[in-house]
């Protein structure tokens, strides 16, 4: 008999992961989560959704047309089993986390981070529940180039620090028992729908688009020749839900797995927008600044049958037509 493909092995673990009917969400009232719960309610409408979100960084507008339980709890203080009783879920996303970078308590981001996951981890662990949880290419660090999962953690501030706790977290718990899945999917630079309520931390593709909306040049580091990995954040929560039917516990980038300049993606903009706003550079402050970052897609595809589905200009287009649909 023929060798199965790893894509046909892939293909037979999504298939014999059984339907979740109970999922729980941290961090649903944010950009990503929120995009995640409205995908899975629209996916499992049968299912019972709970979010848990402290509203620090995000917004109840992000959960419009949520028909699920809300928690407004903070997960590292909160008491899982005081609010959960003998409830167990199916699956859980965990996504709760301080994402503003340029805070530097040091303390508190690592508290609220580490603590929340340690919590989620406890809560999970008699159920052996499937978990998948939000790491970041962040923990690369300012290595330029193409980034894959096992390259060492280079956390270049204490946010990308904290992620690097969780992803050991997760393989210490994981190597007690082969048959609890705990899944961390390295997130690159996410754009798209319902992300507005986090300000500065909002992706370039937000505040470039709204400078140029605004009848504004657009402004950008010198050159504008720096590569990231923009990733459109339908293709993000498509490969967050296939996580969930990894064949073990491990960390898989997700990204693009293109590396486009700031450049080109002012041309896109200028192109979607049907304007013409020159680009006006200034010096970039930063010594020490990533001037590459790109997934290496290869485990995510072979492992999780992961392929994005949008392009930078396919993503724009698309973030674009929604930013207009809420306009109305
Ligand atoms: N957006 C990106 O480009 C990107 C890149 C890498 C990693 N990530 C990770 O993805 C996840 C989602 O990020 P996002 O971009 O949607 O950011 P976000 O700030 O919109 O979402 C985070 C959500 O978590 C909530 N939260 C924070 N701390 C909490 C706590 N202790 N208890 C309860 N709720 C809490 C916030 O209120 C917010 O709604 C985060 O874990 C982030 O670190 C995002």
């Amino acid at each position: 008999m023929a060798k199965k493909t790893a894509a046909e092995k892939a293909a037979k673990t999504k298939k014999s992961t059984k339907k979740p009917s109970n999922i729980l969400v941290t961090g649903g009232a944010g950009f990503i989560g929120s995009n995640l719960v409205l995908t899975l309610q629209a996916q499992h409408p049968e299912a019972g959704i709970t979010v848990i979100d402290d509203f620090r960084s995000g917004d109840f507008k992000n959960l419009i047309g949520f028909k699920g339980d809300v928690v407004a709890k903070d997960v590292s203080r909160m008491d899982f089993s005081s609010q959960f009783g003998k409830r167990r879920f199916d699956a859980i996303f965990h996504l709760a986390s301080i994402t503003d970078t340029t805070l530097h308590d040091q303390k508190q981001q690592v508290h609220d981070n580490v603590e929340g996951f340690r919590n989620v981890l406890e809560f999970a662990r008699p159920a052996k529940t499937p978990i998948v949880y939000a790491s970041s290419a962040a923990t690369y660090g300012i290595v330029s180039g193409v980034n894959t999962e096992s390259d060492p953690p280079l956390p270049a501030n204490v946010y990308a620090f904290s992620k690097v706790v969780l992803d050991n977290l997760a393989r210490m718990y994981a190597a007690r028992s082969r048959a609890w899945k705990i899944v961390g999917v390295r997130y690159f630079n996410v754009y798209g729908p319902r992300e507005a309520h986090k300000g500065i931390p909002a992706s370039m593709i937000w505040h470039l688009s709204q400078q140029i909306k605004a009848g504004k040049n657009p402004r950008i580091f010198k050159r504008g020749e720096q590569l990231r990995d923009f990733i459109y954040v339908k293709d993000a929560v498509k490969n967050t839900i296939l996580a969930l039917g990894a064949p073990s516990s491990g960390v898989y980038n997700t990204g693009s797995g293109q590396a486009r300049t700031f450049n080109d993606l002012i041309e896109i903009l200028n192109r979607t927008l049907g304007t013409k706003r020159a680009t006006e550079y200034f010096d970039n402050p930063h010594k020490h600044y990533q001037n590459h970052t790109e997934a290496d897609l290869a485990r995510s595809r072979k492992e999780l049958g992961y392929e994005p589905d949008y392009s930078l200009e396919k993503g724009v287009e698309d973030y674009m037509n929604w930013l207009k649909s809420q306009e109305r």
